[in-house]
C-alpha cells in the first residue's frame, strides 16, 4: 500500500517592514527571510517524518523551485512525480510588521497549472487501496478525486484553504475528511440550505470550541454521512467521528511559540498512523503529541518532529 500526497509546493518570501504597505505607497523592507511552504510540502514532510514512505505529486517552477526539492529530498520524500514547469513556484509574498503580524498575497503559479495528463500520468503508479492525501491548493483537484475514485485509492481530503471551488468536487467519494473548525462552519453554512439556522444552533449554545466542536462534528457527520470525519480545534484538540465511534483527543501543552503547521503536522501524523494499521485512538495521540512539539518551535515544515522525537518527548 502506498502514500500519494498531490498538493502544492510553495515558496514564501518574508518582507519585514515598519508598517502594511498603504495604497500608492513606496516602502523598503530591509530584510528578507525565504522558507518553503505550501499545505502540500508540509504534509508531506509531516507524512514521512511520521514514519512512512509517502510520495509527493505536484508542481513548481524550473528556475525558483530547486530549494524546495532540496528540502524535501533531505527529509526523504519520493518526488519522482513532481514537474518542473517553465513558471514560477507558487509563492507567497508576506509583509511582516514590528508586531509580528503578517499580510500575505499568495499567487499561485506552478501550483494552478497542474494539468489532467499530469494527473493521469501520476497515477497509473498507484493502485486500488492505496491512499491519496488533498488540501485545496492546486488545479484539478475535482479531476484528481474522479480518477482517483474510478482507481479505487482511499481518498483523504484537508479541504484547505476553504473556497468554493470545495463544492464543486465530487465530496461523495471521500473516506476521510480532515478539517479546523473554520473550514468546517464554512463548509455547513453553504452546503446546508439555512446558513442561519446552524448560526442559531452553534453560537448561543456554546461556551468555548469544545461545545460548538460537538455541534460541528454532529452537522457534519449527518451531512456527510459515509466520512470519517476529523476535525480539529486548535487548543481545544480534536474529535474524530466515524459510524461506529466518536474519540475526543485533548491537546498536550506546550510553551507555544508558533503555531503555523499545527494541522498539517497533526494530519500527517494522523494519516500516517492510520496507514500502518494503528487505531484511531493511538493515530489522534500521536498526531497531537507531534503537533504539540510543532507549535512549540518557530517556522513550519522546519518544527516538525519525527516519530522518535514524538516517542522520546515526556509530556
Ligand atoms: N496551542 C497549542 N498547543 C498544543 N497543541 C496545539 C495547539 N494548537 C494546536 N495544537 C494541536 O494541533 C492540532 C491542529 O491545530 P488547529 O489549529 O486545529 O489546526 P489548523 O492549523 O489547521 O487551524 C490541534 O488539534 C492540536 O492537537
Ligand atoms: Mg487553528
Amino acid at each position: 500500500m502506498k502514500i500519494l500526497n498531490f498538493g502544492s509546493l510553495n515558496i514564501d518570501y518574508v518582507y519585514s517592514v515598519e508598517h502594511f504597505l498603504r495604497g500608492g505607497e513606496t516602502l523598503s523592507s530591509d530584510r528578507l527571510d525565504i522558507f518553503c511552504g505550501g499545505k502540500g510540502l508540509n504534509q508531506s514532510v509531516a507524512l514521512k517524518k511520521s514514519g512512512i514512505e509517502v510520495y509527493h505529486a505536484g508542481a513548481l517552477g524550473e528556475s525558483d523551485g530547486a530549494f524546495l526539492l532540496d528540502f524535501l529530498d533531505e527529509t526523504g520524500v519520493n518526488l519522482e512525480f513532481v514537474r518542473k514547469l517553465p513558471m514560477k513556484s507558487g509563492h507567497a509574498i508576506i509583509q511582516k510588521n514590528p508586531e509580528g503580524q503578517n499580510c500575505i498575497m499568495l499567487y499561485g503559479g506552478a501550483n494552478q497549472n497542474i494539468e489532467r495528463s499530469q494527473v493521469d500520468a501520476v497515477l497509473e503508479h498507484f493502485e486500488e487501496g492505496d491512499f491519496i492525501v488533498l488540501q485545496n491548493e492546486i488545479s484539478e483537484i475535482g479531476y484528481i478525486m474522479e480518477k482517483a475514485h474510478e482507481k479505487g485509492l482511499r481518498i483523504v481530503l484537508n479541504p484547505s484553504p476553504m473556497d468554493s471551488k470545495i463544492f464543486t468536487y465530487p465530496l461523495d467519494y471521500v473516506e476521510l475528511l480532515i478539517l479546523n473548525e473554520i473550514e468546517a462552519g464554512d463548509l455547513l453554512s453553504s452546503t446546508i440550505e439555512n446558513a442561519a439556522k446552524i448560526d442559531a444552533e452553534i453560537k448561543p449554545k456554546s461556551t468555548g470550541l469544545q461545545a460548538q466542536g460537538d455541534v460541528l462534528i454532529k452537522q457534519l457527520s449527518s451531512r456527510f454521512r459515509h466520512m470519517k470525519i476529523l476535525l480539529t480545534l486548535g487548543d481545544d484538540g480534536s474529535i474524530y467521528r466515524d459510524a461506529d465511534t466518536i474519540i475526543k483527543q485533548g491537546i498536550y501543552r506546550v510553551d507555544v511559540v508558533d503555531t503555523t503547521a499545527a494541522g498539517d503536522t497533526f494530519t500527517g501524523f494522523f494519516i500516517g498512523a492510520i496507514a500502518e494499521g494503528k487505531s484511531e485512538k493511538e493515530a489522534l495521540e500521536l498526531a497531537a503529541k507531534a503537533a504539540s512539539i510543532s507549535v512549540s518551535r518557530q517556522g513550519a515544515a522546519p518544527s516538525i518532529p519525527d516519530k522518535k522525537e514524538v516517542l522520546s518527548w515526556d509530556f
